[in-house]
């Protein structure tokens, strides 16, 4: 199994258009020890020829002409595509909008809950990708599907929250299961099988039961302190506000992933979906020194793994 980062930042991406705040002007200046990020996406194959992607974000046009494997082969046709198939953690723009780039007629899979799906179903912009050509298939949670390039795929539930567009005033925001899924993409073949969930609120006992020594784990490296956003003067959320966990916690606690992870006897864990407020994407710095002492991992655009 082949598996690429396509984007590894979190929504806004690395340098953010809008943002200002020491990480993003030191990217945009060139600044040695920061690598500019792509939003949120991995794409995986068995045999490099058709290819999975997991999540399609805004930057998709930009990561798919990085990405050779993603070209249509020469001789193949007209118009033809590798990207056989789609698959969505949750409706989040991030990871919903690079669709609307898909649209120019390929022939793909799209699959995600059935929450998602409804999302998706009842923004019309979405009607541009046609049921001739887009089939949507909904994921059963705690169940593994067969995909027909030969990788097979198991979505479940993790805590987490309902995409920003789609918050209400009731409790957690409207919420409800399905709204964000970690998924198991496997090669029945070899039994090679990983886990992405770019997205987390909370790694509870269930979860912690699904990645026990488990080969790989992509995990929601948002925020490295729950506050960070807040204390650089960036946003009024935190990341138990945004549905996501944070590296170390909430500030003078242990409630971080790190801590989280430290008992499950993962093989290799990588950090994607990381925001431009991460200290982490300095490679300087203490807080990077501090994940990679862990054993953890910071995803790039470009990275390729082989299972
Ligand atoms: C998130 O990961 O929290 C979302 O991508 C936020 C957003 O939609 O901007
Ligand atoms: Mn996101
Ligand atoms: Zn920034």
């Amino acid at each position: 199994m082949i598996i690429k980062v396509l984007g590894s930042a979190a929504g806004g991406g690395f340098p953010q258009v809008n943002c200002n705040c020491r990480n993003c002007t030191d990217v945009r200046a060139g600044r040695p020890g920061l690598r500019p990020r792509t939003q949120s996406s991995l794409a995986v194959s068995r045999d490099g020829e058709r290819w999975l992607l997991l999540n399609a974000s805004p930057d998709i046009r930009q990561q798919i002409a990085a990405t050779p494997e993603l070209a249509p082969r020469p001789g193949s046709g007209t118009r033809t595509s590798p990207i056989a198939a789609v698959a969505l953690t949750n409706g989040d723009v991030d990871h919903v909008a690079g669709l609307l780039s898909l649209r120019e007629g390929l022939f793909f899979t799209l699959y995600a809950s059935q929450r998602v799906l409804e999302a998706v179903a009842a923004n019309s912009i979405f009607n541009v990708l046609s049921n001739r050509s887009v089939t949507r298939v909904a994921l059963p949670l705690d169940a593994r599907i067969g995909l027909s390039g030969g990788l097979a795929i198991a979505a479940y539930p993790v805590p987490g929250k309902v995409a920003l567009y789609l918050e209400d005033a009731s409790d957690g925001f409207g919420t409800r299961e399905g709204d964000s899924i970690g998924l198991e993409v496997s090669d029945p073949a070899s039994g090679a099988a990983f886990h992405y969930i770019p997205g987390c609120a909370a790694v509870d006992a269930d979860l912690a039961g699904r990645l026990r020594g488990a080969r790989l784990v992509l995990f929601d490296g948002t925020l490295y302190t729950d506050e960070e956003m807040i204390t650089q003067g960036l946003s009024d959320k935190t990341g138990r506000r945004m549905g996501h966990i944070a590296m170390s916690g909430i500030q003078g606690t242990t409630e971080g992933s790190m801590a989280a992870f430290a008992a499950l006897g993962v093989e290799r864990c990588i950090y994607v979906h990381m925001n431009n407020s991460n200290p982490v994407l300095r490679e300087d710095s203490p807080e990077r020194a501090t994940v990679e002492r862990a054993g953890w991992e910071i995803g790039w655009d470009g990275m390729e793994i082989r299972l």
